[in-house]
């Protein structure tokens, strides 16, 4: 296995990227069109989110054909040329891998519609009436997660969207298709891969109903997951290669497994206990601040897990589902620089591969929808319903969108202060944030304080300063309002503290060594400023 914990990786979701020919949707000539920018953060690595052919009900999760690409996005001749370009400046693409599921609209899902033996055993098909599912496990996009198809008396299941059917891995048959796919990619010069809920694949033989939840226990990092993904890697000849699994409501000692160089599964995982701080009782679809000290744990658990136990965690904030990091856990008005950067130099610093999501790296925020009209996303708009069905006003439901829905983080990308922030120039396929008038990439190139050079800096650092790959990680005793932890190799010590309030924070005991990077122009006072960060090496 290849050493990815120097790499940094820039996460593109292509739809919102920039839109290169006006029909308001991002595509890949956009992504080439901007290759010198993504080159000038220091990044190694482009995530791309899927642009396979797709009927675009989850946005490109819902592939129809693994091989080809969506018109909509481009074509293969086009991204030949990315390839080529990317190559040139040293920076790796990887694709997203949708294989937990695919599009109903997949010519597999069809044939099995249409009875064909074959294909009705690569999708998990079960005998059965039209009025009682097979189990009472819940979609994660709401309702039942099975659906019965009359013609062949029989459901399927979906642990997503209804269009987006379950791939029965159990088949040889299906995981021989899937390695396939994968040889197909590398041989076009792809350089490593992301993985959609890759620990869900594995489904348990027997299927019963879930007394105590969804289900998600039978079949959350399931039974012969291990197994499977060995057997994928190895034959998808993608060993060497920088590969990331996301994760769903995984354990540590899985994750471990899964990133062990010695098991020979994947580099690393995405998990993202630290990312449901601020769901109440456990619920999305809630309106609660982030508790720190459940955040700080979660942090420090998964930290010291991973390195204790050999494994390799990718470390972010922000996704392409996720609201954004500065309007969820910082302050978007007041203190929105300072505590932007201060969310970056936490996350970068920590044991792990980080990745930037687009926009990220100019404090971009919520969406500030106030009509659900706005929304674009197929899991807020069931929900939006389902809030109603329970009783919740449209004031109440339309607030709880505003912070958590995962059109926050799917908004285009802010490239100037002009007409559609310079997206494109037709009518984009979801709204703009105002404030791209001043939080832009044109506007934050020209001021040395800003988030974005503070980002390149980061970066920059973790190739300088090998303690921030391969130091171990130490978290320090302090109250809620402040993170603070060291890294540690050979006689170095790197120490991050962290204020995560809007308020002056004594930090005790300053800690000793050169301000290696802080947001900040401090004085080395006991102080913390609102959401200051300091990084001291010694
Ligand atoms: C992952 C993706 C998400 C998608 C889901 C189903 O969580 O990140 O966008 O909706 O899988 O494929
Ligand atoms: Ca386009």
């Amino acid at each position: 296995m290849r050493d990815f914990t120097r790499s940094c990786v820039y996460q593109i979701y292509i739809k919102s990227f920039c839109d290169s020919n006006g029909d308001g949707i991002g595509d890949i000539p956009g992504i080439t069109g901007k290759l010198d920018y993504i080159k000038s953060l220091g990044v190694d690595y482009i995530w791309i989110t899927p642009f396979f052919r797709s009927p675009l009900n989850d946005n490109g999760y819902d592939v129809s054909d693994y091989r080809s690409i969506d018109p909509v996005f481009g074509t293969m001749e086009q991204l030949e040329t990315l390839i080529a370009e990317s190559d040139k400046r040293g920076i790796g693409l990887m694709l997203d891998m949708v294989f937990n599921h695919t599009s109903t609209e997949h010519e597999w899902f069809k044939r099995a519609l249409a009875g064909e033996e074959k294909y009705i055993n690569y999708y998990k098909f079960v005998d059965g009436e039209p009025d009682s599912p097979p189990t009472n496990w819940e979609s994660k996009f709401g309702g039942n997660a099975w659906e019965y198809v009359p013609s062949l008396k029989k459901w399927y299941l979906h642990l997503f969207d209804v269009s987006q059917a379950d791939l029965n891995w159990d088949n040889p048959e299906v995981r021989e298709e899937l390695k396939d796919i994968l040889r197909f990619w590398t041989a076009k010069g792809i350089k490593g891969f992301r993985f959609d809920v890759i620990n869900l694949v594995s489904k348990p033989d027997v299927l019963e109903n879930d007394t105590e939840g969804d289900g998600r226990r039978f079949y959350t990092d399931g039974p012969r997951i291990h197994e499977y993904l060995k057997e994928l890697v190895e034959g998808g000849g993608i060993a060497d290669m920088l590969t990331v699994g996301e994760m769903s409501s995984t354990t540590i000692d899985n994750c471990i497994r899964y990133s062990d160089p010695a098991e020979k599964e994947l580099s690393m995982c995405f998990s993202f206990h630290h990312l449901k701080v601020d769901y109440a009782n456990g619920d999305k679809w809630t309106l609660m601040r982030p508790d720190f000290g459940k955040l700080k744990k979660l942090l420090t658990d998964w930290q010291i897990g991973m390195q204790e136990g050999g494994g390799w965690n990718a470390v972010f904030w922000c996704n392409h589902d996720q609201p954004r990091a500065v309007s969820r856990f910082g302050d978007d008005k007041r203190y929105r620089k300072e505590s932007a950067k201060m969310l970056a130099g936490m996350i970068h610093l920590l044991r792990g591969t980080p990745y930037i999501f687009q926009g990220e790296e100019i404090g971009t925020t919520n969406a500030g929808f106030t009509d659900i009209s706005q929304y674009r996303d197929v899991e807020s708009l069931n929900y939006y319903e389902i809030m109603l069905r329970n009783g919740k006003t449209r004031e109440e439901a339309l607030a709880v969108l505003a912070a958590k829905s995962r059109d926050n983080g799917r908004t285009p990308m802010q490239w100037t202060g002009g007409r559609n922030a310079g997206f494109t120039d037709g009518e984009p396929w979801i709204g703009i944030p105002e404030n791209h008038t001043y939080i832009n990439t044109e506007e934050a190139s020209e001021d040395p304080d800003s988030i974005l050079a503070f980002y390149k800096k980061l970066i920059a650092l973790r190739k300088e300063y090998h303690i921030i790959a391969d130091g171990s990680f130490e978290p320090i005793e302090t109250s809620d309002n402040i993170f603070a932890y060291r890294r540690k190799l050979g006689t170095q010590t790197l120490t991050v503290v962290c204020n995560l309030t809007g308020e002056k924070t004594d930090i005790g005991s300053i800690p000793e060594g050169e301000l290696l990077i802080g947001n900040y122009k401090n004085e080395q006072n006991g102080m913390l400023e609102p959401y200051e960060f300091r990084a001291y090496l010694k």
